[in-house]
């Protein structure tokens, strides 16, 4: 437990606070084969896709947001997924360019774009270069063949290890993903597959404990007694030891899995977890946008081809659009700031959700070292609260 609490008061430098960021989130909803332990919203569609007609979409539905939150300043775009990487180097321009339309973007806004390292290559990558992008997120997931295999990746690790270099390469920042705690892994294992993975590494990495997520091919499997995930005693040691070595090698935690040099974290999620406003595009996306003082919720349908139908009808796929509860907006608050090394501003919570913390809960949750207090001003989850996020965010806003 001391290394871990080590570990963690060396965390990176915050990125300041902009009290106007905003960020554009852009679905692409299409993978090239759906992995078996993944429930994001991505679809296989092997007639092919009609990139034409999702690109006009997406940029409908970006005009159609930008009218209800016109004179924002752009701070992020992620192009995320599904596999955004499937996407021609034209149709990303044409998205990007229509959030320049909208909006003013930032000269030094963080463009991102989220790749598969199967489905990408070097001309493909310049391309997206030339397109604006200026960070890459890559699926790296494992660099073990046999792991690759089991979870239903397309790439070897020879070839995540090439698109990283590329990456490197053409792209000012990148980050690469890791699933860890996956069937069979030993703690051993993860050691070296980490270092190895730090030794190829840019500033960032997201490193991901398994989740066994309902109705997917893993499920079923984990609930046949076919799947040997690692123990909860067992995957406590893996996130100490991810946490110990990331921090050692200057790549410590900045949220619950992403990893960061100072001043390398993401812009873009940071907007996430701070609460502050961002606009969802595409498919199933969710947005958080502030009008006249009131934080709305929106989620466009998740299904591409309705989704899509509903834009050319409407101009827009939303089909949730609602103020949030003060109390709503609290409990989001909390949720996502918790997830942060440098926690949340008391007095922001307060003023956002309308109430003070209780302070005998938060007493408590002190006592048993779940929370700590950032120079009085500020609330953070320690390690050991991190490990029980949900439970202690309930209990907090109980
Ligand atoms: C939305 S996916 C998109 C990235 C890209 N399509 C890919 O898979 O390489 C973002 C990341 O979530 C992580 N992820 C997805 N499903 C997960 C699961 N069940 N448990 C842990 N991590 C998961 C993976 O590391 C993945 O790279
Ligand atoms: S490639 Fe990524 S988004 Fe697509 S199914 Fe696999 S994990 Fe999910």
């Amino acid at each position: 437990m001391t290394d871990r609490h080590t570990s963690q008061e060396a965390g990176p430098a915050e990125v300041a606070q902009d009290a106007t960021a905003f960020g554009v989130y852009v679905h692409w909803p299409f993978c090239a084969a759906k992995c078996p332990y993944c429930d994001f919203n991505s679809h296989v569609r092997h007639g092919g896709i009609d990139e034409a007609r999702f690109a006009a979409a997406l940029a409908c539905e970006i005009a159609s947001i930008a009218a209800r939150v016109p004179n924002r300043r752009v701070s992020s775009i992620f192009v995320g997924g599904g596999t955004p990487s499937l996407m021609t180097p034209q149709t990303v321009a044409a998205i990007l360019d229509a959030v320049s339309k909208a909006w003013h973007v930032n000269d030094d806004a963080e463009i991102t774009l989220e790749a598969n390292p199967s489905s990408v290559e070097t001309d493909r990558f310049r391309g997206y270069r030339a397109a604006g992008v200026n960070r890459v997120s890559l699926g790296v997931q494992s660099l073990n063949d046999a792991d690759l295999k089991a979870l239903g990746r397309l790439h070897n690790a020879a070839q995540a290890r090439a698109a990283v270099e590329i990456g490197r390469s053409v792209f000012p920042r990148l980050s690469f993903d890791l699933i860890y705690a996956r069937p069979d892994q030993t703690l051993n294992g993860w050691r070296a597959e980490l270092e190895d993975a730090i030794a190829m590494a840019a500033d960032h990495l997201s490193l991901y404990q398994l989740t066994i997520e309902p109705d997917t091919p893993y499920a079923a499997l984990h609930a046949a007694g076919k799947l040997a995930v690692p123990e909860p005693d067992a995957l406590a040691d893996f996130y100490a030891l991810t946490q110990e070595i990331t921090a050692a090698n200057g790549l410590p935690a900045y949220e619950i899995s992403n990893h960061a040099a100072p001043g390398a974290q993401s812009r873009h999620n940071l907007t996430y977890w701070r609460y502050q406003d961002y606009a969802g595009i595409g498919p199933g996306a969710h947005g958080r946008l502030t009008v006249d003082g009131v934080k709305w919720a929106t989620m466009s349908e998740k299904h591409p081809e309705n989704w899509a139908d509903r834009v050319e009808a409407t101009g827009h796929g939303l089909i949730v659009d609602e103020p949030l509860s003060r109390e709503e907006a609290g409990d989001e608050m909390l949720l996502m700031g918790l997830r942060l090394r440098e926690g949340l501003s008391t007095r922001r919570y307060e003023a956002v959700s309308g109430r003070p913390f209780d302070p005998k809960r938060l007493a408590d949750l002190f006592t048993h070292g779940m929370i700590e207090s950032v120079a009085g001003e500020r609330l953070r989850a320690t390690p050991a609260g991190w490990m029980v996020l949900d439970a202690l965010v309930a209990d907090i806003a109980a």
